[in-house]
């Protein structure tokens, strides 16, 4: 009866891309597992926010929340703690409303598939999260896929389509998940603007992050008021749980109303709400010189990979060494792991065919010196 489950389990095995669930022990910026000690470089606790125990403690001191909110937002799952996480953070980015979803893959898939429909178009770069794909795909519009970062590219598609729909949306990470690398949201303010269409950036991997109050990316580049809709996640660098979208009145209330996986799913509880309103307020402004570290870390990491000849693209604390073939990821990854690197291949569908990566993501608390072996072990695996 489950023979077509099996043979395409066993064909994924054979490519080198079968997924498995793994039971480990975390401790800061270490993971354990069958009583070994690795280095964590595989989470989005970009500033180790998650793993702290001193930031857990002293958020417990203040914490007197429920652990179940028991129902939706639209019924009783709407607490007074969501209000003021809410205000927060339409007054942090100056935007008229926000709105808390479960996570950022509930925030996207909800968001794209009630803001557009079968009369509408969509341009979306290529490499744009799984999640933003799936609410397109859900919303029966048009999609255009333009090339990563090409501008031109879409400027191209927009000429070409934009006026036969109604609703145009443009879409993209700020900071690519699997690349590291950055839009630029002015160009694609102008485009947005010369063409009529709603531009959306997922700030996920940015948030916490980028930005002289964290704020991510569209704070960097000085572009957040020209931006309709900015979506955030709190289970990355805030190392919490959730996800947020802020913009024009309208929308927040449009998706209040349309939006079926904030509708139809029970609220994340209270506890998780407030501590990402704690590391906002309480954690965040004091992580500056942490920040700025990281990304010297990464520079250091990138000019020793390009120094070997290692493949990479961006300039975040996001570093893929892009290693093509599935195999020699694997390969790469079983290497780091042996040597105390808790690296895990990235394979397709994560990122395109042939394009099979290690994903260093860096954290705060993980010194360069800590990381400098890693190059000279992957071009190791690569001879093997
Ligand atoms: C760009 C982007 N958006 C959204 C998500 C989903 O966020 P969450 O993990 O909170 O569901 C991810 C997850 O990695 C992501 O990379």
């Amino acid at each position: 009866m489950f023979e077509r489950y099996y043979s395409e389990l066993k064909e994924l095995k054979e490519n080198f891309c079968e997924r498995k669930l793994i039971s480990l022990k975390k401790a800061g910026k270490y993971i354990f597992e069958d009583n070994k000690k690795y280095l964590n470089l595989s989470s989005n606790d970009y500033l180790g926010i998650a793993e702290d125990r001193k930031i857990l403690n002293n958020f417990l001191k203040i914490a007197d929340f429920s652990m179940g909110s028991a129902s939706s937002r639209l019924l009783t799952g709407s607490s007074y703690v969501y209000a003021k996480l809410e205000c927060l953070l339409s007054a942090l980015y100056r935007k008229d409303k926000s709105l808390i979803f479960n996570s950022g893959y509930h925030a996207n898939t909800g968001i794209m598939s009630a803001l557009l429909s079968k009369r509408d178009v969509v341009f979306c770069d290529k490499l744009n999260h799984a999640s933003i794909l799936d609410g397109i795909k859900l919303s029966d519009a048009k999609m255009f896929r333009y090339k990563h970062l090409d501008y031109e590219n879409l400027e191209e598609l927009l000429q070409k389509h934009r006026n036969d729909y109604e609703t145009a949306i443009i879409v993209t990470e700020s900071l690519f998940s699997m690349d590291g690398d950055i839009a630029d949201l002015n160009k694609l303010v102008e485009l947005k603007n010369k063409y009529n269409a709603v531009l959306i950036v997922d700030e996920a991997h940015a948030f916490g992050v980028y930005g002289s109050r964290g704020l991510g990316i569209a704070e960097e580049q000085n572009c957040i008021k020209d931006i309709d809709i900015i979506v955030g996640t709190f289970g990355k660098a805030i190392g919490s749980m959730g996800a947020f979208c802020c913009g024009h009145e309208v929308l927040i209330n449009y998706l209040i109303n349309k939006c079926r996986p904030l509708i139809f799913s029970t609220a994340i509880p209270e506890i998780n709400i407030a501590f990402s309103y704690f590391v906002i307020t309480e954690v965040i402004p004091n992580l500056r010189n942490q920040r700025r570290e990281l990304l010297i870390t990464a520079q250091k990491l990138r000019e020793k990979l390009a120094s070997l000849q290692l493949a990479t693209t961006g300039s975040s604390h996001i570093v893929p060494v892009i290693l093509g073939e599935n195999k020699t990821a694997v390969n790469a990854s079983k290497v780091l792991i042996d040597n105390g690197f808790y690296l895990l291949p990235v394979r397709h569908p994560t990122v395109p065919q042939n394009t099979a990566r290690v994903r260093i993501s860096l954290r705060a608390d993980i010194s360069y010196e800590e990381i400098a072996a890693i190059p000279e072990l992957i071009v190791k695996a690569e001879t093997v």
